[in-house]
């Protein structure tokens, strides 16, 4: 039985991953491919929990408790539902993964990006995806959409910065990983787009 493929979706709000995932994954179905899709934080009951924990609550954290609670869960879905599924020769096509946690904890929050590196090792073992696709927006782009002519107030300024250095951080991903993350210009016309993600999954 050949193993099947581990794909995963990342970027951030706004920058049209959730489109993307409903494509893709129709265009696999087409090929006949057998295929599982599912999320980060989540994917299993206690990581679905988690997830309503942390996305629900406005409490302000500790990013390592935070990414605590994210590979928590991952060793949860890696245990209960990928690696099952990739055994099984099934496609698991899969709405963020460990590079959110780069991006976000440490990145975003300021975590050492190291300490994500051991839990990463320590959870996952050897296992990567076989491709990421980072669909990439300017996060300015995002606010200046949903912002009026007024200035932006610290809030937003403070939000801003911190999705600059997200994005930063996942940019720096792409850059040590050239070969398992597409970078995806997401602010082209999703037709453009397509062409591009169908290129892509042909050569997997
Ligand atoms: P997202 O996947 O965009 O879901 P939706 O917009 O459909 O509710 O949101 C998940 C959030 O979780 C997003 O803000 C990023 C965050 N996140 C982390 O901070 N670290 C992680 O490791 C993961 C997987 C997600």
């Amino acid at each position: 039985m050949t193993r099947g493929r581990f794909i995963t979706l990342e970027g951030m709000d706004g920058a049209g991953k959730t489109t993307h995932l409903d494509w893709l994954r129709a265009r696999l179905e087409a090929r006949g491919m057998p295929l599982i899709v599912t999320r980060e934080p989540g994917g299993t009951p206690l990581g679905e929990a988690l997830r309503q924990l942390l996305l629900d609550s406005h409490d302000t954290r500790n990013p390592e408790t935070e990414a605590l609670l994210m590979f928590a869960a991952r060793r949860e879905h890696l245990a209960q539902v990928i690696t099952p599924a990739l055994e099984a020769g099934q496609w698991v096509l899969c709405d963020r993964f460990t590079d959110a946690t780069y991006a976000y904890q440490a990145g975003g929050s300021g975590m050492d990006w190291h300490r994500v590196a051991e839990l990463e090792r320590w959870v996952q073992g050897p296992l990567q995806p076989d491709l990421t696709l980072y669909f990439d927006v300017d996060p300015e782009i995002g606010q200046a959409r949903t912002r009026q002519v007024r200035a932006p107030d610290r809030f937003e300024r403070e939000q801003q910065a911190f999705y600059e250095r997200v994005r930063a951080a996942y940019l720096r991903r792409a850059s040590e990983h050239p070969h398992r993350i597409k970078v995806i210009d997401a602010a082209r016309p999703i037709p453009e787009i397509q062409i591009t993600l169908e290129k892509i999954i042909l050569t997997i």
